[in-house]
Protein backbone atom coordinates (compact mmCIF):
# COMPACT_ATOMS: atom_id res chain seq x y z
CA UNK A 1 0.00 0.00 0.00
CA UNK A 2 1.52 3.20 -0.52
CA UNK A 3 -0.28 6.31 0.63
CA UNK A 4 -0.77 10.17 -0.56
CA UNK A 5 -0.49 11.49 3.28
CA UNK A 6 3.24 11.72 4.99
CA UNK A 7 3.81 8.50 7.01
CA UNK A 8 5.76 8.92 10.58
CA UNK A 9 8.45 6.59 9.98
CA UNK A 10 9.29 8.55 6.65
CA UNK A 11 10.44 11.24 9.03
CA UNK A 12 12.96 8.75 9.55
CA UNK A 13 13.79 7.35 5.85
CA UNK A 14 12.96 10.02 3.41
CA UNK A 15 12.87 13.31 4.57
CA UNK A 16 14.76 14.98 1.38
CA UNK A 17 14.98 18.21 3.85
CA UNK A 18 17.83 16.59 5.90
CA UNK A 19 19.73 14.33 4.01
CA UNK A 20 22.40 13.49 6.49
CA UNK A 21 19.84 12.07 8.83
CA UNK A 22 17.83 10.30 6.67
CA UNK A 23 21.36 8.68 5.45
CA UNK A 24 22.33 7.84 8.94
CA UNK A 25 19.19 6.59 9.40
CA UNK A 26 18.44 4.49 6.39
CA UNK A 27 22.04 3.25 6.14
CA UNK A 28 21.70 0.80 9.51
CA UNK A 29 17.91 -0.77 8.38
CA UNK A 30 20.05 -1.94 5.17
CA UNK A 31 22.03 -4.34 6.56
CA UNK A 32 20.20 -7.32 7.38
CA UNK A 33 19.06 -6.79 3.72
CA UNK A 34 15.71 -4.79 3.29
CA UNK A 35 15.96 -2.17 0.51
CA UNK A 36 16.37 1.70 0.31
CA UNK A 37 13.71 0.96 -2.48
CA UNK A 38 11.33 -0.75 0.43
CA UNK A 39 11.99 2.15 3.18
CA UNK A 40 11.69 4.83 0.83
CA UNK A 41 8.43 3.43 -0.87
CA UNK A 42 5.88 5.14 1.47
CA UNK A 43 4.46 1.55 2.95
CA UNK A 44 3.63 1.75 6.49
CA UNK A 45 6.54 0.55 8.62
CA UNK A 46 4.69 -1.52 11.03
CA UNK A 47 5.95 -2.75 14.36
CA UNK A 48 5.55 -6.30 16.13
CA UNK A 49 6.03 -5.82 19.74
CA UNK A 50 6.84 -9.30 20.93
CA UNK A 51 6.32 -10.76 24.13
CA UNK A 52 7.23 -14.12 23.74
CA UNK A 53 10.76 -16.17 24.66
CA UNK A 54 11.69 -18.60 26.38
CA UNK A 55 11.12 -16.88 30.19
CA UNK A 56 7.58 -16.26 29.28
CA UNK A 57 6.23 -19.27 28.24
CA UNK A 58 2.81 -18.78 28.47
CA UNK A 59 3.28 -15.94 25.44
CA UNK A 60 6.38 -17.89 23.77
CA UNK A 61 4.10 -19.17 20.46
CA UNK A 62 4.04 -15.99 19.78
CA UNK A 63 7.44 -16.39 18.01
CA UNK A 64 5.50 -18.85 15.72
CA UNK A 65 2.47 -16.32 15.51
CA UNK A 66 4.95 -13.45 14.70
CA UNK A 67 5.34 -15.01 11.26
CA UNK A 68 1.86 -14.98 10.00
CA UNK A 69 1.40 -11.42 11.39
CA UNK A 70 4.36 -10.90 9.18
CA UNK A 71 3.08 -12.68 6.28
CA UNK A 72 -0.09 -10.40 6.71
CA UNK A 73 1.07 -7.16 6.81
CA UNK A 74 3.38 -7.94 3.77
CA UNK A 75 0.58 -9.18 1.72
CA UNK A 76 -1.66 -5.88 2.67
CA UNK A 77 1.73 -3.86 1.51
CA UNK A 78 3.24 -3.08 4.31
CA UNK A 79 6.46 -4.00 5.91
CA UNK A 80 6.78 -5.42 9.01
CA UNK A 81 9.50 -4.92 11.86
CA UNK A 82 9.25 -7.15 15.09
CA UNK A 83 11.34 -6.05 18.23
CA UNK A 84 11.00 -7.53 21.89
CA UNK A 85 9.58 -6.34 24.60
CA UNK A 86 10.42 -6.50 28.02
CA UNK A 87 9.29 -10.23 29.25
CA UNK A 88 6.46 -10.57 31.54
CA UNK A 89 5.38 -13.67 33.38
CA UNK A 90 3.15 -14.10 35.77
CA UNK A 91 4.18 -16.40 37.87
CA UNK A 92 7.63 -17.53 37.53
CA UNK A 93 9.15 -13.99 38.15
CA UNK A 94 10.08 -12.79 41.56
CA UNK A 95 9.03 -11.38 44.25
CA UNK A 96 5.65 -10.63 41.77
CA UNK A 97 5.57 -9.49 37.75
CA UNK A 98 3.24 -6.96 39.56
CA UNK A 99 6.63 -4.45 39.46
CA UNK A 100 7.14 -5.34 35.65
CA UNK A 101 3.71 -4.29 34.42
CA UNK A 102 4.80 -0.33 34.70
CA UNK A 103 8.52 -1.47 33.15
CA UNK A 104 7.80 -2.85 30.34
CA UNK A 105 5.24 -0.04 29.76
CA UNK A 106 7.38 2.30 30.19
CA UNK A 107 9.92 0.86 27.67
CA UNK A 108 7.49 0.09 24.96
CA UNK A 109 6.76 3.73 25.42
CA UNK A 110 9.90 4.68 24.14
CA UNK A 111 9.97 2.47 21.95
CA UNK A 112 6.80 3.46 20.04
CA UNK A 113 7.92 7.09 20.55
CA UNK A 114 11.70 6.61 19.05
CA UNK A 115 11.73 4.92 16.61
CA UNK A 116 9.84 4.88 12.57
CA UNK A 117 6.74 3.16 13.51
CA UNK A 118 3.48 4.16 11.76
CA UNK A 119 1.45 1.14 13.61
CA UNK A 120 2.22 -1.90 16.12
CA UNK A 121 0.52 -5.31 16.57
CA UNK A 122 0.14 -6.26 20.56
CA UNK A 123 1.23 -9.58 20.91
CA UNK A 124 -0.45 -10.43 24.42
CA UNK A 125 -0.91 -12.93 26.67
CA UNK A 126 0.17 -13.45 30.37
CA UNK A 127 -1.85 -11.70 32.80
CA UNK A 128 0.57 -7.95 32.17
CA UNK A 129 1.14 -8.45 28.58
CA UNK A 130 -1.89 -6.84 28.14
CA UNK A 131 -2.02 -3.85 29.91
CA UNK A 132 1.14 -3.11 29.80
CA UNK A 133 1.18 -3.24 26.29
CA UNK A 134 -2.15 -1.45 25.67
CA UNK A 135 -1.02 1.51 27.78
CA UNK A 136 1.46 2.22 26.20
CA UNK A 137 -0.41 2.41 23.00
CA UNK A 138 -3.03 4.19 24.76
CA UNK A 139 -0.28 7.39 25.84
CA UNK A 140 1.97 7.32 22.74
CA UNK A 141 -1.87 6.92 20.74
CA UNK A 142 0.30 5.34 17.74
CA UNK A 143 -2.81 2.50 15.51
CA UNK A 144 -2.71 -0.30 17.39
CA UNK A 145 -4.44 -3.77 17.24
CA UNK A 146 -3.90 -6.27 19.58
CA UNK A 147 -3.47 -10.02 18.77
CA UNK A 148 -3.84 -12.66 21.95
CA UNK A 149 -1.94 -15.59 21.61
CA UNK A 150 -4.67 -17.94 22.76
CA UNK A 151 -5.12 -19.69 25.72
CA UNK A 152 -3.54 -23.81 26.26
CA UNK A 153 -5.53 -26.70 25.70
CA UNK A 154 -7.82 -28.10 28.55
CA UNK A 155 -6.23 -30.23 31.15
CA UNK A 156 -7.05 -33.89 32.30
CA UNK A 157 -6.75 -36.37 34.26
CA UNK A 158 -8.77 -39.10 34.27
CA UNK A 159 -11.46 -37.50 32.38
CA UNK A 160 -11.87 -34.25 34.79
CA UNK A 161 -10.93 -31.00 33.62
CA UNK A 162 -7.71 -29.40 35.50
CA UNK A 163 -7.37 -25.82 35.54
CA UNK A 164 -3.82 -24.02 35.36
CA UNK A 165 -3.54 -22.14 38.44
CA UNK A 166 -6.71 -22.94 40.29
CA UNK A 167 -5.92 -26.69 40.75
CA UNK A 168 -2.74 -25.00 42.55
CA UNK A 169 -4.79 -23.42 44.77
CA UNK A 170 -6.98 -26.25 45.27
CA UNK A 171 -3.96 -28.95 45.23
CA UNK A 172 -2.17 -27.03 48.03
CA UNK A 173 -5.56 -27.70 49.78
CA UNK A 174 -5.53 -31.40 49.24
CA UNK A 175 -1.79 -31.94 49.99
CA UNK A 176 -2.72 -29.88 53.68
CA UNK A 177 -5.30 -32.69 54.09
CA UNK A 178 -3.01 -35.28 53.10
CA UNK A 179 -5.51 -36.53 50.01
CA UNK A 180 -2.73 -36.71 47.60
CA UNK A 181 1.00 -36.76 48.26
CA UNK A 182 3.82 -33.84 46.76
CA UNK A 183 4.36 -36.41 43.70
CA UNK A 184 0.60 -36.51 42.61
CA UNK A 185 0.40 -32.52 43.36
CA UNK A 186 2.75 -32.13 40.64
CA UNK A 187 1.50 -34.86 38.23
CA UNK A 188 -2.07 -32.29 38.65
CA UNK A 189 -0.04 -29.08 38.38
CA UNK A 190 2.01 -30.55 34.67
CA UNK A 191 -1.73 -31.86 33.68
CA UNK A 192 -2.97 -28.51 33.65
CA UNK A 193 -0.73 -27.10 31.26
CA UNK A 194 -1.05 -29.63 28.15
CA UNK A 195 0.30 -26.89 25.19
CA UNK A 196 1.10 -23.62 24.62
CA UNK A 197 -0.69 -20.90 25.30
CA UNK A 198 -1.55 -18.77 28.39
CA UNK A 199 -3.59 -20.02 31.11
CA UNK A 200 -6.69 -22.19 30.47
CA UNK A 201 -8.56 -21.19 33.37
CA UNK A 202 -10.46 -17.30 33.34
CA UNK A 203 -8.42 -15.72 35.30
CA UNK A 204 -6.36 -12.84 34.89
CA UNK A 205 -5.12 -13.69 31.29
CA UNK A 206 -7.75 -14.70 30.03
CA UNK A 207 -10.04 -12.07 31.64
CA UNK A 208 -7.68 -9.33 29.73
CA UNK A 209 -7.49 -11.36 26.43
CA UNK A 210 -11.16 -11.02 26.57
CA UNK A 211 -11.21 -7.62 27.64
CA UNK A 212 -9.02 -6.57 24.68
CA UNK A 213 -11.66 -7.78 22.49
CA UNK A 214 -14.48 -6.33 24.32
CA UNK A 215 -12.81 -2.98 23.98
CA UNK A 216 -12.13 -3.18 20.52
CA UNK A 217 -8.77 -3.70 20.03
CA UNK A 218 -9.16 -7.81 18.70
CA UNK A 219 -10.60 -8.40 15.82
CA UNK A 220 -13.80 -9.75 16.34
CA UNK A 221 -14.25 -13.25 17.38
CA UNK A 222 -10.13 -14.10 17.92
CA UNK A 223 -9.47 -13.82 21.79
CA UNK A 224 -10.69 -16.94 22.58
CA UNK A 225 -9.08 -19.53 19.98
CA UNK A 226 -7.15 -21.71 21.71
CA UNK A 227 -3.05 -21.20 21.07
CA UNK A 228 -2.30 -24.63 19.27
CA UNK A 229 -5.20 -24.27 17.08
CA UNK A 230 -5.23 -23.43 13.30
CA UNK A 231 -7.73 -20.54 13.61
CA UNK A 232 -5.06 -18.65 15.78
CA UNK A 233 -2.69 -18.70 13.29
CA UNK A 234 -5.35 -17.92 10.63
CA UNK A 235 -5.71 -14.84 12.99
CA UNK A 236 -2.37 -13.95 13.23
CA UNK A 237 -2.35 -13.46 9.51
CA UNK A 238 -5.71 -11.40 9.58
CA UNK A 239 -4.48 -8.79 12.02
CA UNK A 240 -1.54 -8.14 10.01
CA UNK A 241 -3.48 -7.74 7.02
CA UNK A 242 -6.08 -5.31 9.18
CA UNK A 243 -3.13 -3.03 10.61
CA UNK A 244 -2.36 -1.84 7.33
CA UNK A 245 -5.55 -1.11 6.84
CA UNK A 246 -5.83 0.97 10.79
CA UNK A 247 -2.81 3.39 9.46
CA UNK A 248 -4.42 4.19 6.24
CA UNK A 249 -7.24 5.22 8.04
CA UNK A 250 -5.79 6.89 11.04
CA UNK A 251 -7.57 4.69 13.79
CA UNK A 252 -6.05 5.07 16.74
CA UNK A 253 -6.21 3.61 20.32
CA UNK A 254 -8.06 6.79 21.92
CA UNK A 255 -10.87 6.35 18.63
CA UNK A 256 -11.67 2.64 20.21
CA UNK A 257 -10.72 3.14 24.16
CA UNK A 258 -13.18 4.88 24.80
CA UNK A 259 -15.37 5.82 28.40
CA UNK A 260 -17.86 4.13 26.22
CA UNK A 261 -15.72 0.56 25.38
CA UNK A 262 -14.33 0.70 28.35
CA UNK A 263 -18.14 0.54 29.95
CA UNK A 264 -19.23 -2.45 27.91
CA UNK A 265 -15.99 -4.14 29.32
CA UNK A 266 -16.69 -3.65 33.10
CA UNK A 267 -19.94 -5.62 31.95
CA UNK A 268 -18.26 -8.21 29.48
CA UNK A 269 -16.29 -8.82 32.82
CA UNK A 270 -19.12 -9.30 35.21
CA UNK A 271 -20.85 -11.54 32.37
CA UNK A 272 -17.43 -14.07 32.17
CA UNK A 273 -16.61 -13.97 36.39
CA UNK A 274 -13.21 -11.98 35.23
CA UNK A 275 -10.46 -11.63 37.19
CA UNK A 276 -10.06 -8.95 39.57
CA UNK A 277 -7.25 -7.50 38.41
CA UNK A 278 -8.93 -6.40 35.35
CA UNK A 279 -10.51 -3.49 37.64
CA UNK A 280 -6.56 -2.74 38.54
CA UNK A 281 -5.35 -2.79 34.41
CA UNK A 282 -8.34 -1.44 33.06
CA UNK A 283 -8.41 1.62 34.89
CA UNK A 284 -4.77 2.06 34.37
CA UNK A 285 -5.49 1.93 30.62
CA UNK A 286 -8.10 4.59 31.10
CA UNK A 287 -5.81 7.29 32.81
CA UNK A 288 -3.41 6.77 29.83
CA UNK A 289 -6.14 8.11 27.73
CA UNK A 290 -7.29 10.67 30.35
CA UNK A 291 -10.31 8.63 31.15
CA UNK A 292 -11.39 8.06 35.09
CA UNK A 293 -12.29 5.00 35.37
CA UNK A 294 -12.86 4.09 39.45
CA UNK A 295 -13.46 1.01 41.49
CA UNK A 296 -17.19 2.74 41.90
CA UNK A 297 -17.85 2.27 38.22
CA UNK A 298 -16.64 -1.02 38.47
CA UNK A 299 -19.89 -1.49 41.41
CA UNK A 300 -22.45 0.97 39.48
CA UNK A 301 -21.95 -0.47 35.88
CA UNK A 302 -20.79 -3.91 36.27
CA UNK A 303 -22.44 -5.34 40.22
CA UNK A 304 -26.02 -6.05 38.47
CA UNK A 305 -24.49 -7.78 35.56
CA UNK A 306 -25.30 -11.67 35.86
CA UNK A 307 -22.42 -14.63 35.62
CA UNK A 308 -22.78 -16.37 32.42
CA UNK A 309 -19.72 -18.04 31.47
CA UNK A 310 -19.05 -21.39 33.25
CA UNK A 311 -15.57 -21.51 33.22
CA UNK A 312 -13.02 -22.52 36.36
CA UNK A 313 -12.63 -20.61 38.71
CA UNK A 314 -16.31 -19.15 38.76
CA UNK A 315 -17.34 -22.18 36.95
CA UNK A 316 -16.48 -25.82 36.24
CA UNK A 317 -15.01 -25.75 32.23
CA UNK A 318 -12.08 -24.47 30.45
CA UNK A 319 -10.89 -22.26 27.55
CA UNK A 320 -10.96 -24.87 24.95
CA UNK A 321 -14.64 -25.43 25.86
CA UNK A 322 -15.67 -21.51 25.56
CA UNK A 323 -13.94 -21.20 22.20
CA UNK A 324 -16.44 -24.36 21.22
CA UNK A 325 -19.25 -22.76 23.07
CA UNK A 326 -18.99 -19.42 20.59
CA UNK A 327 -16.68 -17.67 22.85
CA UNK A 328 -17.02 -13.99 23.40
CA UNK A 329 -18.99 -13.28 20.35
CA UNK A 330 -21.57 -15.53 21.59
CA UNK A 331 -21.38 -13.77 25.23
CA UNK A 332 -21.90 -10.29 23.93
CA UNK A 333 -24.42 -11.82 21.04
CA UNK A 334 -26.69 -12.71 24.70
CA UNK A 335 -26.08 -9.23 26.56
CA UNK A 336 -26.76 -7.57 23.17
CA UNK A 337 -30.00 -9.63 23.17
CA UNK A 338 -30.91 -8.89 26.68
CA UNK A 339 -29.76 -5.26 26.20
CA UNK A 340 -27.25 -5.45 28.92
CA UNK A 341 -24.68 -4.04 27.00
CA UNK A 342 -24.40 -0.25 27.54
CA UNK A 343 -23.03 1.01 24.09
CA UNK A 344 -24.00 -1.22 21.34
CA UNK A 345 -22.22 1.59 19.26
CA UNK A 346 -18.85 1.09 20.40
CA UNK A 347 -16.36 1.24 17.26
CA UNK A 348 -13.87 -2.07 17.08
CA UNK A 349 -10.54 -2.18 15.30
CA UNK A 350 -12.83 -3.57 12.27
CA UNK A 351 -14.62 -0.11 12.14
CA UNK A 352 -17.63 -1.74 12.28
CA UNK A 353 -19.83 -1.61 15.97
CA UNK A 354 -20.01 -4.07 18.28
CA UNK A 355 -23.37 -4.54 17.41
CA UNK A 356 -22.50 -5.06 13.69
CA UNK A 357 -20.06 -7.71 14.98
CA UNK A 358 -21.80 -9.69 17.09
CA UNK A 359 -25.56 -9.08 16.24
CA UNK A 360 -25.94 -12.60 14.57
CA UNK A 361 -23.27 -14.48 16.95
CA UNK A 362 -24.73 -17.80 18.97
CA UNK A 363 -24.11 -19.65 21.84
CA UNK A 364 -22.90 -22.95 21.00
CA UNK A 365 -23.09 -24.68 24.13
CA UNK A 366 -25.51 -23.86 26.54
CA UNK A 367 -23.77 -25.47 29.53
CA UNK A 368 -20.44 -23.37 29.22
CA UNK A 369 -22.03 -20.01 28.03
CA UNK A 370 -25.75 -20.00 29.95
CA UNK A 371 -28.44 -17.26 28.80
CA UNK A 372 -28.97 -14.24 30.52
CA UNK A 373 -32.83 -15.83 31.62
CA UNK A 374 -30.87 -18.86 33.14
CA UNK A 375 -27.50 -17.33 34.66
CA UNK A 376 -24.65 -19.33 37.03
CA UNK A 377 -25.43 -16.22 39.13
CA UNK A 378 -27.23 -13.03 39.38
CA UNK A 379 -25.35 -10.35 40.50
CA UNK A 380 -22.25 -11.19 39.44
CA UNK A 381 -19.96 -8.19 39.51
CA UNK A 382 -17.63 -6.67 41.85
CA UNK A 383 -18.56 -4.97 44.81
CA UNK A 384 -16.36 -1.55 46.00
CA UNK A 385 -16.06 -1.61 49.91
CA UNK A 386 -15.21 0.97 52.15
CA UNK A 387 -14.50 1.73 55.85
CA UNK A 388 -12.56 2.45 58.58
CA UNK A 389 -10.08 -0.39 57.96
CA UNK A 390 -9.32 1.25 54.46
CA UNK A 391 -11.11 3.52 51.69
CA UNK A 392 -11.92 1.19 49.05
CA UNK A 393 -11.48 -2.90 48.30
CA UNK A 394 -12.65 -5.15 46.05
CA UNK A 395 -14.54 -8.96 46.62
CA UNK A 396 -15.26 -10.93 42.88
CA UNK A 397 -18.65 -11.93 44.21
CA UNK A 398 -19.40 -14.63 41.00
CA UNK A 399 -16.74 -16.93 43.36
CA UNK A 400 -18.98 -16.84 46.81
CA UNK A 401 -19.54 -20.39 47.20
CA UNK A 402 -22.85 -22.44 48.20
CA UNK A 403 -20.53 -23.13 51.16
CA UNK A 404 -19.51 -19.69 52.46
CA UNK A 405 -22.42 -17.99 51.49
CA UNK A 406 -24.43 -20.24 53.76
CA UNK A 407 -21.58 -19.83 56.51
CA UNK A 408 -21.47 -16.49 56.17
CA UNK A 409 -24.18 -14.51 54.88
CA UNK A 410 -27.28 -16.14 55.40
CA UNK A 411 -28.43 -14.66 58.93
CA UNK A 412 -31.59 -13.99 58.27
CA UNK A 413 -31.58 -11.13 61.01
CA UNK A 414 -28.46 -9.45 59.61
CA UNK A 415 -28.37 -11.04 55.47
CA UNK A 416 -24.87 -10.51 53.89
CA UNK A 417 -23.20 -9.74 57.08
CA UNK A 418 -20.88 -11.58 59.45
CA UNK A 419 -18.43 -10.59 62.56
CA UNK A 420 -14.89 -12.35 62.72
CA UNK A 421 -11.87 -12.32 64.64
CA UNK A 422 -8.73 -10.90 62.93
CA UNK A 423 -5.72 -13.33 62.52
CA UNK A 424 -2.83 -11.12 61.31
CA UNK A 425 -0.29 -11.52 58.73
CA UNK A 426 2.51 -9.48 57.82
CA UNK A 427 3.28 -10.53 54.47
CA UNK A 428 3.31 -14.38 52.66
CA UNK A 429 6.18 -15.52 54.77
CA UNK A 430 4.75 -15.23 58.20
CA UNK A 431 1.49 -16.24 56.84
CA UNK A 432 2.90 -19.64 55.79
CA UNK A 433 5.56 -20.07 59.29
CA UNK A 434 1.98 -19.51 61.59
CA UNK A 435 -1.06 -20.78 59.38
CA UNK A 436 -1.04 -23.91 60.41
CA UNK A 437 0.45 -23.38 64.18
CA UNK A 438 -2.54 -24.67 66.57
CA UNK A 439 -1.37 -21.49 69.10
CA UNK A 440 -3.09 -19.43 66.64
CA UNK A 441 -6.56 -20.69 67.44
CA UNK A 442 -7.88 -20.46 64.30
CA UNK A 443 -11.45 -21.24 63.41
CA UNK A 444 -14.63 -20.77 61.49
CA UNK A 445 -15.08 -17.86 63.60
CA UNK A 446 -12.04 -15.99 62.43
CA UNK A 447 -10.72 -13.61 59.60
CA UNK A 448 -7.39 -14.14 58.20
CA UNK A 449 -5.79 -10.95 56.91
CA UNK A 450 -2.81 -10.43 54.87
CA UNK A 451 -1.05 -7.06 54.72
CA UNK A 452 1.88 -5.35 53.98
CA UNK A 453 1.94 -6.54 50.64
CA UNK A 454 0.43 -3.72 48.30
CA UNK A 455 2.04 -1.91 45.58
CA UNK A 456 4.57 -0.25 48.22
CA UNK A 457 4.79 -2.48 50.77
CA UNK A 458 5.74 -5.90 48.45
CA UNK A 459 6.42 -4.13 46.27
CA UNK A 460 4.77 -4.59 42.80
CA UNK A 461 1.82 -5.82 45.13
CA UNK A 462 1.55 -9.63 45.82
CA UNK A 463 -1.37 -12.11 44.72
CA UNK A 464 -1.10 -13.51 47.89
CA UNK A 465 -4.41 -12.87 49.93
CA UNK A 466 -6.31 -15.93 48.86
CA UNK A 467 -5.77 -17.49 52.21
CA UNK A 468 -5.96 -21.36 52.77
CA UNK A 469 -7.70 -22.49 56.30
CA UNK A 470 -5.39 -24.65 58.19
CA UNK A 471 -4.71 -28.00 57.79
CA UNK A 472 -6.67 -29.08 60.57
CA UNK A 473 -9.83 -27.12 59.49
CA UNK A 474 -9.48 -28.71 56.04
CA UNK A 475 -9.31 -31.87 57.45
CA UNK A 476 -13.06 -30.69 59.32
CA UNK A 477 -14.36 -29.86 56.16
CA UNK A 478 -14.19 -26.50 56.11
CA UNK A 479 -12.91 -25.47 53.49
CA UNK A 480 -12.83 -21.74 53.34
CA UNK A 481 -12.79 -18.79 55.44
CA UNK A 482 -13.23 -14.94 55.05
CA UNK A 483 -9.96 -13.29 53.80
CA UNK A 484 -8.88 -9.24 53.97
CA UNK A 485 -5.44 -7.81 52.60
CA UNK A 486 -3.85 -5.15 51.02
CA UNK A 487 -2.35 -7.53 48.00
CA UNK A 488 -3.70 -8.79 45.26
CA UNK A 489 -5.48 -12.49 44.63
CA UNK A 490 -4.55 -14.83 41.45
CA UNK A 491 -7.45 -14.40 38.69
CA UNK A 492 -7.15 -18.08 39.00
CA UNK A 493 -8.62 -18.20 42.95
CA UNK A 494 -11.80 -19.00 43.78
CA UNK A 495 -11.73 -17.22 47.16
CA UNK A 496 -14.43 -14.85 47.59
CA UNK A 497 -11.17 -12.20 49.36
CA UNK A 498 -11.80 -8.38 50.11
CA UNK A 499 -8.53 -7.37 48.55
CA UNK A 500 -6.48 -4.67 47.05
CA UNK A 501 -7.03 -2.45 50.24
CA UNK A 502 -6.43 0.57 49.70
CA UNK A 503 -4.82 3.09 51.15
CA UNK A 504 -1.95 -0.19 51.95
CA UNK A 505 -0.45 -0.64 55.23
CA UNK A 506 3.41 0.57 53.84
CA UNK A 507 0.98 4.31 53.15
CA UNK A 508 -0.47 4.53 56.55
CA UNK A 509 -3.38 2.91 55.59
CA UNK A 510 -5.11 1.15 58.89
CA UNK A 511 -4.65 -2.37 58.24
CA UNK A 512 -1.04 -1.36 59.43
CA UNK A 513 -2.63 -0.80 63.20
CA UNK A 514 -4.79 -3.99 63.05
CA UNK A 515 -4.10 -6.56 65.62
CA UNK A 516 -4.69 -10.06 65.77
CA UNK A 517 -7.60 -10.65 68.15
CA UNK A 518 -9.93 -7.66 66.64
CA UNK A 519 -13.26 -8.21 65.72
CA UNK A 520 -14.19 -7.25 62.47
CA UNK A 521 -17.64 -6.52 60.75
CA UNK A 522 -18.11 -7.10 57.13
CA UNK A 523 -21.35 -5.83 55.67
CA UNK A 524 -21.75 -6.79 51.95
CA UNK A 525 -25.31 -5.30 51.68
CA UNK A 526 -24.16 -1.78 53.15
CA UNK A 527 -20.86 -2.02 51.24
CA UNK A 528 -18.36 -1.29 54.69
CA UNK A 529 -15.99 -3.90 56.34
CA UNK A 530 -15.32 -2.18 60.07
CA UNK A 531 -12.76 -2.89 63.25
CA UNK A 532 -14.58 -2.56 66.28
CA UNK A 533 -12.52 0.07 67.82
CA UNK A 534 -13.37 3.46 68.44
CA UNK A 535 -12.07 7.09 67.06
CA UNK A 536 -10.09 7.17 70.13
CA UNK A 537 -8.65 3.80 69.71
CA UNK A 538 -8.01 4.07 66.34
CA UNK A 539 -6.27 7.61 66.90
CA UNK A 540 -4.33 5.97 69.69
CA UNK A 541 -3.05 3.13 67.77
CA UNK A 542 -1.65 5.43 65.10
CA UNK A 543 -0.25 7.39 67.25
CA UNK A 544 2.32 4.82 68.92
CA UNK A 545 2.87 3.23 65.25
CA UNK A 546 4.07 6.72 64.21
CA UNK A 547 6.52 6.39 67.52
CA UNK A 548 7.85 3.10 66.78
CA UNK A 549 8.60 4.92 63.03
CA UNK A 550 5.34 3.89 61.19
CA UNK A 551 4.60 0.46 59.37
CA UNK A 552 8.09 -1.49 58.28
CA UNK A 553 8.85 -3.24 55.11
CA UNK A 554 11.49 -5.29 53.65
CA UNK A 555 14.35 -3.21 51.85
CA UNK A 556 14.34 -2.58 47.98
CA UNK A 557 16.08 -5.67 46.16
CA UNK A 558 16.84 -3.96 42.99
CA UNK A 559 17.11 -0.28 41.58
CA UNK A 560 13.91 -0.89 39.80
CA UNK A 561 12.10 -1.65 43.02
CA UNK A 562 13.23 1.25 45.01
CA UNK A 563 12.02 3.63 41.74
CA UNK A 564 8.53 1.65 41.66
CA UNK A 565 8.37 2.54 45.49
CA UNK A 566 9.09 6.40 45.10
CA UNK A 567 6.32 6.89 42.24
CA UNK A 568 4.17 3.67 42.32
CA UNK A 569 1.92 5.08 39.50
CA UNK A 570 2.48 5.30 35.70
CA UNK A 571 -1.07 6.96 36.35
CA UNK A 572 -2.16 4.81 38.36
CA UNK A 573 -0.40 1.75 40.62
CA UNK A 574 -0.89 -2.13 40.26
CA UNK A 575 -3.84 -0.99 42.89
CA UNK A 576 -3.97 2.28 44.16
CA UNK A 577 -1.83 3.67 47.30
FE1 LIG B 1 0.91 -16.67 32.31
FE2 LIG B 1 -1.35 -17.70 33.59
S1 LIG B 1 0.70 -17.63 34.26
S2 LIG B 1 -1.13 -16.84 31.64
MG1 LIG C 1 -2.11 -13.63 38.23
Amino acid sequence: MSSSRTLRSEQWFNNGANPRMTGLYLERYLNYGTTREELQSGKAIIGIAQTGSDLAPCNRHHLQLAQRVKDGIRDAGGIPMEFPCHPIQETGKRPTAGLDRNLAYLSLVEILHGYPLDGVVLLIGCDKTMPALTMAAATTNIPAIALSVGPMLNGEVAGKRIGSGSIIWEGSKRLARRDIDYEEFMELAAASAPSVGYCNTLGTAATMNILSEALGLQLPSFAAIPAPYRERSQAAYQTGVRIVTVVREELKPADIITRDSLENAIVVCSAIGGSTNAPVHLNAIAAHLGIQLSNDDWQRIGHKIPLLVNVQPAGEYLAEDFFKAGGLAAVISELLRAELLPHPDARGINGKSVAANYQTSKVLNPLVIRSVDSPLMKDAGFINLTGNLFRSALMKTSVISAEFRARYLSDPDDPGAFTGRAIVFDGPEDYHDRIDDPKENIDQGSILVMRGTGPVGFPGSAEVVNMRPPDYLLARGINELPCIGDGRQSGTSGTPSILNASPEAATTGNLAILQTGDMIRVDLTQGRVDVDLTEDELQERRKALEVRGGYTYPPHQTPWQELYRLNPSTKQPLGTV
